[in-house]
């Protein structure tokens, strides 16, 4: 069912291919969305990380990094991989969400070959960039041009020193299944994944788990450009007059203002990549009002008013009747 909304990740080919020094192919990769405006939000790009070479000791192969500006967020889809980041070792596997800040020096190792998905903000991108692929693009091979590549905020640290510990005490990784905050609302448990403050104020993450049969109304025009990622269920959606159904590993990608709805046709579990909704902030309110004002809850206007504070652009949800 194709749509141009629709970018189905499943067995797509990859773009680009990068090799280790050796000569073994590390990672298969595809940039699928181009990073928009002053913060550089909305860049995505696919991935699959291959298995280490056999006889590779991750402990001293990993090549660790850092960066000054950007911040990522990596779903680890399939697999296993060793994470090092600042000083700990942990194992992260299918279903890990990791969130690295500006400054947090990470390497990795994979154990499996890791589909491997990400989404940045605020990396700062050379305005040579383009120049210099294009220049690439003819001269592949040429080192006078090399030393010329403008530099992508991305800094080489040196092998680590680590301390091994369980996942759940780093704090770069997260789960759906240790939410920051959980709030149970009509057919739907929404869980707060990243914080805006761990996001420098761009954005956040917040993951909505659905129950069959949910569905969920924006208002005619919305004002977010708006990326979901449907990590797990089937969800039915409309945008403009188009109907689809994006299953696992799909990405819906929605332009400002289109109208649009979703109906969850299995259970889903559907991710808000743009996050310019804030999303901690109005359901903790929400249910705070509910919780200790429930007169001030009843009137029409309270929640139309925590809806406009915080950017909340849904009109309605609820189970299909
Ligand atoms: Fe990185």
């Amino acid at each position: 069912m194709a749509s141009e909304y629709l970018i189905d990740l499943k067995g797509r080919k990859f773009d680009n291919v990068f090799k280790m020094p050796d000569g073994h192919i590390g990672e298969e990769q595809s940039s699928i969305i181009p990073a928009e405006g002053p913060r550089a939000m909305f860049w995505m790009t696919d991935s699959i990380m291959h298995k280490m070479k056999e006889g590779t000791d991750p402990d001293v192969s990993h090549m660790s990094h850092e960066h000054r500006n950007g911040f990522e967020t990596f779903f680890v889809d399939s697999g296993k991989m060793w994470l090092y980041m600042n000083g700990t070792k942990c194992m992260l596997t299918q279903g890990d969400i990791l969130h690295l800040q500006a400054g947090m020096a990470h390497g990795m190792g994979f154990l499996e070959d890791v589909k491997y998905r990400g989404f940045f903000h605020d990396y700062v991108f050379s305005p040579d960039l383009g120049a210099f692929n294009k220049a690439k693009e003819k001269y592949p091979e040429d080192t006078e041009l090399d030393k010329l590549r403008p530099t992508m905020d991305f800094i080489n640290r040196e092998r680590m020193l680590f301390k091994e510990i369980p996942t759940e005490q780093c704090p770069a990784v997260r789960n759906p299944k240790r939410p920051l905050a959980e709030y149970k609302l009509e057919g739907v448990t929404m869980k707060v994944i990243t914080q805006r403050w761990e996001n420098a104020g761009a954005n956040e993450l917040c993951c909505a788990e659905m129950e069959p049969g949910f569905t969920a109304q924006w208002v005619k025009f919305p004002a977010n450009r708006e990326l979901l990622y449907v990590r797990k269920g089937e969800v039915k959606f409309k945008i403009y007059d188009e109907e689809f159904v994006a299953d696992s590993e799909c990405l819906v990608n929605i332009p400002k203002f289109a109208p649009h709805s979703l109906e969850a046709l299995t259970k889903a579990e559907v991710y808000d990549m743009g996050g310019l909704t804030l999303w901690a902030s109005f359901l903790h309110d929400y249910m705070s009002i509910k919780t200790y004002d429930p007169e001030r809850f009843a009137k029409p206007e309270t929640i139309s008013d925590l809806k406009e504070k915080f950017n909340c652009q849904i009109e309605c949800i609820g189970m299909k009747k």
